[in-house]
């Protein structure tokens, strides 16, 4: 990973997070080098919390990368650069069970310091550790359109990840 990137710290964070997680969209991973998954995510969040920085992703239930973050201790939040908008594609209309998105041609695998896997591919990777998650209750929605987003009634499972370091590509 050192090769590749250097440690940052968040706030050192190049863009604006609303830009990067909203319009670039990122890439949620997790398992080891041996054994991961992802999927691309554009709703979530990046801040402060119990003193830490943390992320918050959102993955519905029949996400297959779910059960790869159930399984691991810590995943990876990947940004690309815009010419690299077809793999963010790819990984978030495909599910890795039907693709073995390991064999993502242009997707190189890189084991962190934690195990956690990021991507030379990527501009910068945040490597998180997972600290809580929760299910949606739709019983708590004060706004009726946020239902519509649930015709299936499969909510979000989010994940609270402390990140651990911020790693960005080296010029
Ligand atoms: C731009 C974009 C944003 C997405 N954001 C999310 C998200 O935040 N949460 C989620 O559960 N799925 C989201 N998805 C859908 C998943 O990426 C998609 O279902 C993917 O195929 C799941 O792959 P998997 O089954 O291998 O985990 C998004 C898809 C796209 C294209």
């Amino acid at each position: 990973m050192e090769k590749l990137f250097k440690k940052i710290k968040p706030e050192q964070i190049n863009g604006n997070i609303f830009e990067l997680i909203g319009r670039e969209w990122m890439l949620i991973t997790a398992g080891n080098t041996d054994h991961y998954n992802m999927m691309t995510a554009s709703w979530g969040t990046a801040g402060v919390l119990w003193r830490k920085p943390v992320v918050m992703i959102f993955v519905r239930p029949q996400r297959y990368t779910r059960e790869f973050i159930e399984k691991s201790a810590y995943f990876s939040i990947s940004f690309f650069e815009e010419r690299q908008r077809d793999l963010l594609n790819l990984c978030g209309t495909t599910s890795g069970r039907d693709l073995n998105k390991m064999n993502i041609e242009g997707m190189t695998p890189v084991g962190m310091p934690t195990g956690a896997v990021g991507f030379a591919e990527a501009k910068l990777v945040l490597e998180c550790r997972k600290i809580y998650f929760d299910d949606i209750d739709p019983s708590f929605f004060q706004t009726f359109d946020i239902e519509k987003i649930y015709p299936n009634n499969d909510y979000h499972r989010f994940y609270i990840g402390e990140i651990i370091d911020c790693w960005e590509k080296k010029l």
